[in-house]
């Protein structure tokens, strides 16, 4: 590499690598793995070292990635929040605690700890209570989430014992645990929401959600790691630990005293498969020298303590068999290759099957009938495979070729021109599309029919009690009451609960419907331009596009349902079965409970844009106003709610209400 190319790809890692972080700090959804990411930091270290001339004091490797927001105070921390020199090798470990060795005098101790893979946060106490809870931000300053910290139980608000300085800080992880993350992902995929990628994501996701009640619901944990103060209670960090765990703040138990390398690889060994029973995400281990005197003679580089350095586990990889690629037909037709493995243990599960995404996946891979296939484990739930063993290729094993037809129905695959996914066409009578389409018309932002869920709707269709939408409004509790699972009284909730979607709006049927492009506002927009379905039906394109944001790939997606006979058959049965198909039922039963209200709305939802908002505000008679004053009513917040509006708010003592309240007033829920 001549000085020229140095030049080129130092800057392009900077300009990437800041990308990287914005996407992890910022806005919690990396898009690539953290081992990919060390790669890329330790390429940039070697190549500034290699070539000093074009030192940056803002190169990424000076300074920590940043997780500062907008909608949060901003306080400077008393300590800078810095970062950890980290490793994959046991030799750097060894090298560490040599540089360590020339470094200081006298006898040299470490303590060895889990890294738990979640937020990091510094927490200050005087008096022995909570005082502020601040984000690492850019490691100057952090983003200011006491009131959110203060939801999480098992962080001390206030400390029994007399014996706590009179000032001091306590740092830690803020971690969601494996079994929480689980389950609120489950339920975040039934409300058709973004998952997260792991629970790091979550944690840190979570702690910068503006509404207390919400963070409070996710069921965070901590672990602290560390104690800073001017008067602490011991001059070495193991005894401190000790303290703070005294003190009722929780520690994992795992830290140990090492007195030599082997003590240290014993502890790297130890965790290597244990952390995998943990109830909380770890991605390595922190080696930090004891003694408080010898750290401080160490002290530390422009980003992280040149007394402690972190030991990362790779992400664990295992080589197996690839049997055979199967194919899953989605419930909008989407048609993904799953690759069925020789089963294998990876991470402390036993993985049987990895995700091979779309046909370029395959070929990217290269993928053969018998390869034999490295899976990992990237921190993500699925694994995935990352690579191929070639030299184990038998010189007859066929490459694996995308299939040309619908596993589910035969009928012909298409795969659009510029887009990734096969699907299939057979919209009306693919099975998965069927269900697909039921389950849809069922969730709880279109009829919001309850105690059907995904089991008990395939288990309807393979008994062949429904067909279709319009099926649910034919079916019998004593039917229901006969299917595995269910018994009369949640049959008759179920009937009870269909009975109920009959008085669901207009345009939340026609959201139901499932049109494709046609989402629950593009519903809305066209309810309030069409007033009733037969209206619709007897719109041409043109008056369709005339619609403010409707343009022709939505009117003629919404066409051409409404010309298949089917559908229109459909549309008649739900009619007859009461369900609403016109607005003007709906406006006269819409009430005026926000009459005289004057609404603020701040923050970003989850069920309604804000537009929505401001048009629901002026249908049920409030104003939607910008600005908080005496005058105001209330306030509508969603998530980030503006830190300003917030203090106006309870200086003025103006109530502020979630997302799932205001829609309790208008009766949506
Ligand atoms: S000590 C100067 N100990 O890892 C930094 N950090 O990559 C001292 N972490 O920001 C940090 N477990 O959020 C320390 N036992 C542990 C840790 C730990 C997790 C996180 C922490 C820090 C990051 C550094």
């Amino acid at each position: 590499m001549n000085q020229t190319e140095a030049r080129k790809r130092i800057e392009k890692l900077r300009r990437e690598i800041e990308e990287h972080n914005r996407n992890y700090y910022v806005f919690n959804d990396p898009v690539i793995s953290d081992f990919e990411y060390d790669l890329l930091i330790n390429e940039l270290e070697t190549l500034e070292k290699q070539y000093p001339e074009f030192y940056s004091e803002e190169s990424p490797t000076r300074h920590v990635g940043s997780d500062l927001t907008r909608e949060f105070r901003q306080f400077e921390h008393k300590y800078p929040m810095l970062s950890l020199g980290n490793t994959y090798s046991i030799e750097e470990i060894r090298d560490f605690d040599s540089r360590v060795r020339k470094s200081v005098m006298g006898e040299i101790s470490y303590v060895c700890e889990l890294k738990f893979d979640g937020a990091s946060i510094s927490i200050s106490y005087s008096g022995g209570s909570m005082e502020k809870a601040l984000t690492r931000g850019d490691g100057t300053r952090g983003d200011d989430v006491t009131e959110n910290i203060t939801t999480i139980k098992s962080i001390p608000g206030r400390i029994g014992s007399d014996a706590v300085p009179a000032s001091f800080i306590a740092r830690g992880e803020i971690l969601m645990p494996r079994s929480v993350f689980k389950e609120l992902n489950e339920e975040r995929e039934k409300e058709g929401l973004n998952l997260f990628a792991n629970p790091r994501n979550a944690a840190s996701g979570t702690l910068k959600i503006l509404d207390p009640s919400l963070v409070a619901a996710r069921k965070l944990d901590c672990l602290f790691y560390s104690l800073l103060g001017d008067d602490l209670p011991a001059d070495n960090h193991y005894d401190n630990l000790k303290k703070l765990q005294e003190w009722g703040f929780p520690v994992s138990d795992s830290y140990r005293l090492c007195r030599n390398l082997d003590e240290i690889i014993g502890f790297i060994q130890f965790w290597e498969t244990r952390r995998n029973d943990l109830p909380f995400d770890t991605d390595g281990v922190v080696i930090k020298v004891n003694s408080l005197d010898q750290q401080l003679q160490l002290g530390f580089t422009a980003k992280s303590p040149r007394w402690a350095i972190a030991y990362k586990y790779k992400p664990e990889r295992a080589l197996t068999k690839l049997l055979f690629v199967s194919y899953q037909v989605g419930r909008t037709g989407t048609v993904t290759p799953v690759a069925n493995l020789e089963p294998v243990q990876l991470a402390g599960t036993t993985v049987k099957r990895a995700s091979l995404h779309n046909a370029d996946q395959i070929s990217l891979l290269d993928l053969h009938e018998g390869d034999m296939v490295y899976v990992e484990k990237g921190g993500e739930i699925i694994p995935k495979i990352v690579g191929v063993d070639k030299a184990s290729r038998s010189d007859t094993s066929m490459a694996i070729s995308f299939i040309e037809e619908c596993p589910e129905c035969g009928t012909p695959l298409v795969r659009n021109e510029g887009e990734a996914n096969h699907y299939c066409p057979n919209i009306l009578h693919c099975p998965p599309q069927i269900k697909g389409r039921i389950s849809h018309f069922i969730s709880r932002r279109a009829m919001n029919i309850e105690g059907l869920g995904e089991e008990t709707t395939d288990l309807l269709y393979t008994r062949g009690l429904i067909r279709n939408a319009a099926d649910l409004y034919d079916l019998k509790a004593g039917e229901l009451a006969s299917l595995e699972g269910l018994g009369e009284k949640s049959a008759s909730n179920i009937i009870r609960s269909i009975e109920d979607s009959r008085n669901v709006p207009y345009y939340r049927v026609l959201f139901a419907l499932g049109i494709r492009h046609v989402g629950e506002t593009v519903a809305k927009k066209i309810s309030v331009r069409f007033r009733s379905i037969d209206k619709l039906i007897s719109a041409g394109i043109s008056e369709i596009t005339e619609v403010e944001e409707i343009g022709p790939k939505i009117a003629l997606s919404i066409k051409s349902y409404l010309n298949n006979p089917e559908n229109i058959e459909l549309i008649n049965r739900l009619r007859s079965a009461g369900v609403q198909l016109e607005s003007e039922a709906e406006e006269a039963a819409t009430g005026n409970v926000l009459r005289g209200k004057n609404i603020v709305i701040s923050g970003v939802f989850t069920k309604h844009t804000r537009d929505e908002y401001k048009e629901i505000i002026g249908k049920y008679g409030g104003r939607n106003v910008s600005s908080v004053s005496s005058s105001t009513s209330f306030i509508l917040a969603g998530e980030n709610m503006g830190p300003s509006k917030r203090a106006k708010a309870i200086e003025l003592g103006i109530e502020i209400k979630n997302e799932e309240e205001f829609l309790k007033i208008i009766g949506e829920i």
